[in-house]
């Protein structure tokens, strides 16, 4: 399935916050979206999960979501968005709970997904038990339990200290690589977006309007940041950005 966005905008009372927004996410596509604080980004995201509704323009789901999906669009924050008193079963149990599954499928679907992001070994843990990026990966779990079409993720990498980020970077290229699954990923790092994105959109700040689509053909699993053709990437993203990010600093921190 693919995610088709028209002429989106979107204004919140009198603020406007995105405009005129057009872009497709692919299947089987990573679509990073990067711009400064406050210009829309998680907005949008909620714009793709139908959490909003556009003041102008429509969200498409275009073809049909993968066989056994319960849910075509899940959603994976930077805060976790655990239930602490859970296991880790528990909790992917949770999004399973509302459908019409049997006990043992239940099962079989936890079973499938700790083994696809390998936390067969903690089942039983709780949260406390676990790391940040454990954490992470198991409301990653939780998201690709249903089978999604496309996992929204809203800067999931940006509570972890650098090195547990890189881990897990190096985790989803991996799940990638395996499963090919369709996302968009909204973050504020430069590093994860040339590392992760099939497509880095560029937004500029409130209101969001996109400032450019930049492609990236290398191979996800063949990246690496010393690599001089990710690093200009990397450096003609970040000229982008420097000046909406100061601005949008500044704007900020005046109130
Ligand atoms: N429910 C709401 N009602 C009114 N204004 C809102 C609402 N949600 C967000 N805003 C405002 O809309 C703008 C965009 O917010 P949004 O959270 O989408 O930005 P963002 O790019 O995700 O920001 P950040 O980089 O800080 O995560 C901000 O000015 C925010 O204060
Ligand atoms: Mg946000």
């Amino acid at each position: 399935m693919d995610l088709k966005v028209e002429n989106l905008s979107h204004w919140y009372g009198d603020l406007q916050v995105l405009r005129d927004i057009n872009l497709t996410i692919a299947q089987g596509e990573i679509v990073c979206v990067i711009g400064p604080s406050g210009c829309g980004k998680s907005t949008f995201l909620r714009h793709l999960g139908g959490l909003e509704q556009p003041t102008e323009g429509k969200v498409l789901q275009v073809g049909e979501p993968p066989a056994g999906s319960l849910n075509p669009l899940t959603y994976v924050f930077q805060d976790f968005a655990l239930l602490p008193w859970r296991t880790v079963e528990g909790n992917v149990s949770l999004v399973l709970e509302g459908h019409k599954l049997s006990r043992a499928e239940v099962d079989e679907r936890i079973t499938d997904v700790l083994a696809r992001t390998r936390l067969s070994d903690f089942r039983q843990a709780v949260p406390k038990q676990l790391s940040g990026g454990m954490k992470q990966r198991v409301a990653i779990a939780r998201a690709l339990s249903v089978n999604p079409a496309v996992l929204l993720m809203d800067e999931p990498l940006s509570a972890l200290d650098s090195q547990t980020r890189e881990l897990l970077m190096d985790d989803l290229i991996d799940l990638w690589t395996r499963e090919n699954f369709t996302s968009c990923y909204i973050t504020h790092n430069l590093a994860e977006a040339v590392r992760l994105g099939h497509k880095v959109v560029v937004l500029s700040r409130r209101p969001g309007v996109i400032r450019e689509i930049v492609e990236i053909d290398t191979p996800l699993a063949e990246r690496s940041l010393s690599d001089p053709g990710i690093a200009a990437i990397q450096q003609a993203l970040w000229d982008m950005m420097r000046e909406e990010a100061q601005t949008a600093d500044m704007e900020l921190a005046e109130g």
